[in-house]
């Protein structure tokens, strides 16, 4: 059954169920028991840390586990709340375990700013630059967007942070295993990232934080991750995360011409199948096999039931609720006018997709949109 919604999640990889299936039979221990079955759950989760570093090419002491994506976006803005420095620059493209949190944050004294983004999602740096305040204490700008693809110039958005000297953090949680992904080449201070997002399990996820950067606890008990992060660790999840971020960086040149041999014919079959189709985001900077297709005069939410009917499944950035689709914010923030925003559709392709799986996409969407 072809399944094109890895951006919103993907199937366990089989190496990474067998690891998770091993350490939930064999080891029960506490990791922060001191006794053998303790230290064996703590070697285990030690290991994971060990791959997670070399992979992102940070040290062992950089990563704190999470219960996802989410909670370590909220971690990071919820330490606003200690610094004096009290004032946030975003993008109006975030996640909402960003910009929901920030407005949740706003009754606490913090403030911010939302920098749109140009029609291809792309964020001017220099806009950055003029957003900064004398009390700025956080930039956060995601790496590469979840319903478009569109890749920020992050480099120079990180630059101009360490030039005011402000904590800079990515939400980098559709990123890992598309492209390279350093914390020698991207220098922020903190990252965050999920498992279930590169074939690992739901639930667990980590946060990078650059050694010296300010951070505080936001779940508070026990000692665990440094005092950082309290809570029984999840030790099958973690240990199948680190087995998910070695796959994931040993394949990931590989995953990436995959992904991109699968867009490019997708987009080849769709201009000649389907020329009514629009494709949103950024041509040259966006996250391989991620696609954001507009099909004017279609509704996403009834395209998307269709291909669900026929066993293909796909996403609509546009909210549904009440009967009536409503607009994505993403797309909203790039300009698109709301008849196109609500008859978008999201491919996300992965590992298992064929070309013959891309052609029969096509070929659906064809008559889906000729009916
Ligand atoms: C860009 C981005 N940030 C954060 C999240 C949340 O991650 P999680 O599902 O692990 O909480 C997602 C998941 O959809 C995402 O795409």
């Amino acid at each position: 059954m072809p399944y094109f919604d890895h951006s919103a999640t993907t199937p366990i990889h089989p190496e990474v169920l067998n690891i998770i299936t091993d350490v939930s039979k064999n080891i029960y221990g506490n990791p922060s028991s001191v006794y053998a079955s303790g230290r064996k759950a703590k070697a285990i989760i030690e290991e994971a840390r060990k791959n997670i570093a070399i992979a992102i090419d940070a040290s062992p002491s950089d990563i704190i586990f999470t219960g996802g994506g989410s909670e370590a976006n909220n971690i990071v803005l919820w330490d606003l709340i200690h610094r004096e420095k009290k004032h946030v620059v975003t993008s109006a493209i975030e996640h909402p375990a960003i910009l929901t949190v920030l407005k949740k944050l706003e009754p606490m004294g913090i403030t911010y700013t939302v920098l749109p983004v140009n029609p291809q999602g792309r964020i001017d740096p220099e806009q950055l630059n003029k957003s900064i305040q004398s009390d700025t204490g956080l930039i956060s700008i995601m790496m590469a967007n979840n319903e478009v693809g569109t890749i920020q110039p992050i480099n120079e958005l990180i630059e101009i942070a360490q030039n005011h000297e402000i904590p800079f953090h990515s939400d980098t949680v559709q990123t890992l295993g598309k492209i390279p992904l350093s914390v020698r080449e991207f220098s922020a201070d903190y990252m965050s990232f999920s498992a279930h997002k590169f074939y690992g399990p739901k639930g667990v996820g980590f946060l990078y934080k650059k050694e010296g950067s300010p951070l505080n606890p936001l779940i508070i008990g026990g000692g665990q991750e440094r005092k950082l992060r309290a809570g029984t660790e999840n030790v099958p999840g973690i240990a199948g995360m680190g087995k998910a971020v070695l796959l994931a960086s040993q394949n990931q040149s590989q995953h990436m011409k995959h992904l991109e041999a699968l867009e490019t014919s997708f987009i080849a079959l769709l201009n000649r199948e389907c020329p009514i189709a629009i494709i949103n985001g950024s041509p040259t900077h966006h996250l391989p096999g991620v696609i954001s297709v507009s099909f004017p005069g279609n509704k996403s939410d009834i395209l998307l039931a269709k291909l669900d009917r026929i066993g293909m499944e796909v996403s609509s950035g546009s909210a549904c609720g009440s009967g009536s689709v409503k607009p994505s914010p993403v797309l909203e923030a790039m300009g698109i006018p709301e008849s196109q925003n609500i008859s978008t559709l999201r491919f996300s392709f992965g590992r298992d997709n064929t070309q013959e799986d891309v052609t029969a996409l096509v070929m659906a969407l064809n008559q889906f949109t000729n009916e």
